[in-house]
């Protein structure tokens, strides 16, 4: 695994941006994974500020990471109207190349399988771009004490539920469960980038990259991929 430890939030960004230009440059219909979060908003910014200087998007597919249940592209906490919002309505991509998991579908088993199969036909991703959670958990998969390996709908541990309290109005308003990519179809990605800043990202990154394999550490399973780039602050890096 490459690790790159950069100074500042602005230089991890841009690395990572130059990641997602020079993929589409080399292929314009290139499959793009992509996260939510804190993270990557500086990377989208400059995405947005500079695309036009280095690709277009109107041939390129995305596939999100993950989706809470309940929650529809309506609602501001979903990660449907935070992608429409930080990204997709600020470059040229085409509405019916974006996939993200449906929230709100009436039978979340088929929506699941729906979704691993979309990735199945129309991928592999050619880069996918992932944060991590405090407690290790990469899309929304969280410790467990098996590696879910497809598409599925998960339970939020109080941990993950409490990080992204942040976004919500109340605690109490945040789902409890959400659907995501699983273990395999993360690896399935031909290039994974992860991004990760700040003190409380050092422990889950230590033992990702250090620790042993284990599905108690979901970030842990990038060490069974030979294409992994990590770019870190030196507060995520500091037990490296
Ligand atoms: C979001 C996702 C999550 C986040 C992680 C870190 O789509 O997949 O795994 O990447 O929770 O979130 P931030 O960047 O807000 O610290």
């Amino acid at each position: 695994m490459e690790v790159v430890i950069k100074d500042n939030y602005q230089e991890i960004s841009q690395l990572a941006a130059n990641y997602l230009f020079d993929t589409v440059k080399k292929k314009n219909d290139a499959v793009l994974g992509l996260p939510t979060g804190s993270t990557p908003l500086g990377m989208y910014q400059i995405i947005i500020d500079k695309y036009k200087d280095n690709c277009s998007f109107q041939n390129v597919r995305t596939f999100n990471l993950d989706e809470y249940v309940g929650l529809d592209k309506t609602n501001k906490c979903s990660y449907c109207y935070y992608m429409e919002n930080i990204l997709f309505s600020h470059i040229d991509i085409k509405e019916e190349n974006i996939y993200i998991p449906n929230g709100v579908a009436e039978n979340m088993e088929e929506e699941c399988r729906y979704y691993e199969n979309l990735i199945r036909s129309r991928g592999p991703m050619d880069i996918l771009f992932l944060g991590i959670g405090p407690n290790g958990h990469i899309g929304f998969n969280e410790p467990n004490y098996y590696f879910e390996p497809y598409t599925h709908v998960v339970k939020l541990t109080d941990n993950t539920i409490a990080a992204n309290s942040r976004f919500f109005d109340s605690i109490e308003s945040v789902p409890k469960t959400a659907i995501t990519m699983g273990m395999k179809t993360i690896l399935s990605a031909k290039k994974i980038v992860m991004l990760a800043t700040g003190h409380n990202k050092a422990e889950a990154i230590a033992k990702s990259i250090k620790g042993k394999v284990t599905p108690q550490v979901p970030g842990s399973v990038l060490q069974l991929h030979n294409n992994v780039t990590l770019i870190i602050d030196k507060d995520a890096a500091k037990y490296l």
